[in-house]
């Protein structure tokens, strides 16, 4: 293996969104004999610093898998833990990431959340509102076939029919491009359920590290393998040769 394989260099293609689904925290506390909620508190402090790396690296959009509808059906007392996170950390974690002009965004049925985590979404939401062109999309709450459910019904009420376009801009992450690279950690070689239309053309990246050991230089690496891919698009290799 050469030396500086996984380097981003002035070449490297970045992605302009990054879509992450951080799985194996509890997997990484059971190892060492810690409870889950030690892992997600791990985890949580990882995906800030990689939040950081990326948006260094001039990534606009970060998306992030951090509960879906059907964690929610978790015992009481994670899910607590999960919430006390949001309770306790989200808030000083998430302005010094959106200090640099990043808008965030709580893309889920939030409504499924206690209200006071409900309502520090809402204010971080409100707080960065004013901010244009980067974006964090918090996935909480978060299922794509409720997503999608929820679009139609909002097209069935307008009683409009829709377009590809239309019906991106119905859902949650209606203000992000497409995902270009998703990644999940944490072994599994699935989506679980995660931006199901959105990542019809999203390059796709597994990798056993469970998620706190998702170091900023395996990020490097995602990132320079998904920059060797070729993206197609459905059209053939001269086609996309010519457009260079
Ligand atoms: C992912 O880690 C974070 C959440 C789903 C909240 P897990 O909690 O699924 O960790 P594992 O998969 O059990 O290791
Ligand atoms: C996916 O992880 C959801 C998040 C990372 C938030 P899960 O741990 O819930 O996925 P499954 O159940 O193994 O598919
Ligand atoms: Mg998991």
């Amino acid at each position: 293996m050469g030396l500086g394989k996984n380097k981003i260099t002035g070449e490297t293609k970045i992605p302009r969104h990054i879509a992450i689904i951080m799985d194996g925290n509890g997997r990484w506390a059971k190892r060492r004999f810690m409870p889950r909620s030690y892992g997600h508190k791990q985890g949580m402090e990882r995906m800030i610093g990689l939040m950081e790396r990326a948006f260094a690296l001039g990534v606009d959009y970060i998306t992030v898998y951090a509960l879906s509808t059907e964690n929610l059906k978790r015992p009481q007392e994670e899910l607590e833990g999960l919430f006390n996170l949001f309770r306790n950390h989200f808030k000083e974690y998430m302005a010094r990431i959106c200090a640099r002009g990043v808008r965030l965004r709580a893309v889920g049925d939030v409504s499924l959340l206690p209200d006071d985590v409900q309502r520090i979404l809402r204010q971080s939401e409100e707080d960065t509102a004013h901010f244009e062109g980067k974006g964090i999309n918090v996935a909480v709450a978060y299922g794509s076939r409720n997503e999608i459910v929820h679009a139609v019904n909002a097209a069935v009420e307008k009683g409009e029919k829709v377009t590809e376009e239309s019906f991106s801009r119905l859902l949650y992450t209606a203000d992000s491009p497409d995902p270009d690279l998703i990644i999940r950690t944490g072994k599994e070689v699935r989506l679980s359920n995660f931006l199901l239309y959105q990542a019809a053309y999203a390059e796709l990246y597994f990798t056993d590290k469970m998620f706190p050991d998702f170091s900023d230089k395996e990020l490097d690496k995602a990132i320079v393998e998904f920059s060797r891919r070729t993206r197609r698009f459905g059209k053939t290799d001269e086609q996309i040769e010519k457009k260079k």
